[in-house]
This record gives structure tokens, sequence and C-alpha cells, in this order.
């Protein structure tokens, strides 16, 4: 279990109040895998994701995600969801230049969706935020949202199985950040952040997705604390 007396507003306040300094070269130094990372859950769009399709991205942050989605759709029309104004202002920049409608709004995951259903629902590094109950409701929301044939894909930060593997996925994310060229002061502002991190392992996940509606959830992509985690709504 997670701990949940943490507000679950602050999370977007830290990232908020962080904005400016949520650059993708950081971002790069401190989620190993980075490419594969983002490229699986990406590639889990395939073959859902058409022209003119709606994708909901949340917990949006800067749009990094968002920005990939846009490169391998140009054509389907983007919502960014987040609680944290500043970091939608600099998706906004990101996404300046996409051909389909981008929409922003600033809200919190825990509230009803934005309006309308989504062919894709997306998300990175931002679930997590929500403790284990808000998860588990955001899934079934998330399916509700969804037109059929719709795809659910949450690329994360997980929990590992035991308390003793959580310390080796700790050490092994803060040698990989190291390795990546991450500075010691980098690092340890990444734990600060962390600390209002509420993960949940993949085992738990896939369970709640199931629960939520999805049959055959998977985790097509998974390497110690990060994960990607797929839903798919049938036709
Ligand atoms: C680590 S950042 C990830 C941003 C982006 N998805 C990425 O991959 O770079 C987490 C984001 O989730 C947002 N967030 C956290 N909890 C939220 C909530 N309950 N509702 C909306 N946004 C939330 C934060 O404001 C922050 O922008």
């Amino acid at each position: 279990m997670t701990d949940s007396s943490i507000s679950p507003t602050t999370a977007p306040a830290i990232f908020d109040a962080h904005a400016g300094g949520y650059d993708d070269d950081l971002r790069r130094r401190l989620i190993p895998s980075f490419d594969d990372f983002y490229g699986a859950g990406v590639a889990a769009l395939a073959c859902r994701v058409h022209p003119r399709d709606r994708v909901l991205d949340l917990g949006a942050g800067t749009g990094l995600l968002s920005g990939f989605v846009a490169q391998a759709f140009p054509a389907a029309e983007l919502v960014l969801l987040d609680g944290a104004p500043a970091m939608l202002e600099r998706a906004r920049g990101r996404l300046a230049g996409a051909s389909a409608p981008v929409t922003l709004v600033v809200g919190d995951m825990a509230d009803p969706l934005p309006e309308g259903r989504f062919d894709a629902i997306v998300s990175s590094l931002a679930i997590h935020h929500l403790d284990d109950e808000g998860k588990r409701d955001l899934f079934r929301r998330a399916y509700e949202a969804l037109n059929p044939g719709g795809v659910f894909v949450n690329a994360e930060q997980v929990r590992a199985p035991s308390e003793r593997l959580e310390g080796r996925y700790l050490r092994w994310h803060r040698d990989a950040s190291l390795a990546r060229g991450a500075t010691e002061a980098e690092w340890e502002a990444a734990v600060e952040r962390m600390r209002v991190d509420r993960c949940a392992t993949v085992e738990d996940q896939l369970a709640w997705l199931s629960e939520a509606g999805f049959p055959d959830p998977d985790a097509p992509y998974r390497l110690y604390r990060l994960a990607v985690l797929v839903g798919r709504r049938p036709d």
C-alpha cells in the first residue's frame, strides 16, 4: 500500500513551482531507457489511433508524451490535462506547430475527465501521484471515456514487488541516472520530488485494469521502476 496521507494537490503544486527547470535534457538524464520507455508508450497506440482521432493525455506536464504522439499521429486531436498551469504553458510552446487541434485543460485527474469520448487515453509518469483507490477509480473512468476499440496507455513509474526489491530498484535508478550524466544535485532534487509518489506494482495495476473492464491488460514494456501498462477497450 502507498501513503495516502499526502494531499492530492501537492504534486501539481510542486511541478507548477518547478516547471521552469523541467527540461527534456534533464528528463533524459533522470529516466533510464528514456527512448525505449516513451517509444513503447507510443508504439502501443499503433493500429488504435487514426487520423482525426481524439487523444487525451493525463498529467501531460510540458507535453513530452503528447509531443511524441503528435509526431507519430500528426492528424490526431490532442487534449492535455494537468493540475499545474505552468507545466501546460510549456506544453503550449512545444505543440505550437501541431497540425491538428490541441486543447489545454487545467484540472485534476481525480475529477471527471474532459467532456466527450476519446480514441486513446495516455499518461506518462503522472498517475502514480494518485493514491491506490484514486488509480482504480481513474482506470474505471478511463474505460468509460474510451470509444469502442480505444486504448489506455499508462507509461509509469512502478513499485517493486517487495520492499527488498524496492531498495534495489531505487539504487538501479540512481546509478543509471548518474551514468546518464545526472549530477548528485539533480538526483537529490528528483528524490525530493519523488517524496509525493504513491507508486503501485505492475501486478496490482494490471488487476485494476482488468477490474475496470479492460480484457487482457498487459505491460509490453518493463524495466525495474519503469513500465508501460496497456488496456484495450473491445470494439
Ligand atoms: C512527472 S510529471 C510528468 C509529465 C509528463 N507526462 C512527462 O512525461 O514528462 C507529472 C505531472 O503530473 C501532474 N499531476 C500530478 N497529479 C495530478 C493530478 N491529480 N491531476 C492532474 N495533474 C496531476 C503534475 O502537475 C505534473 O505535471
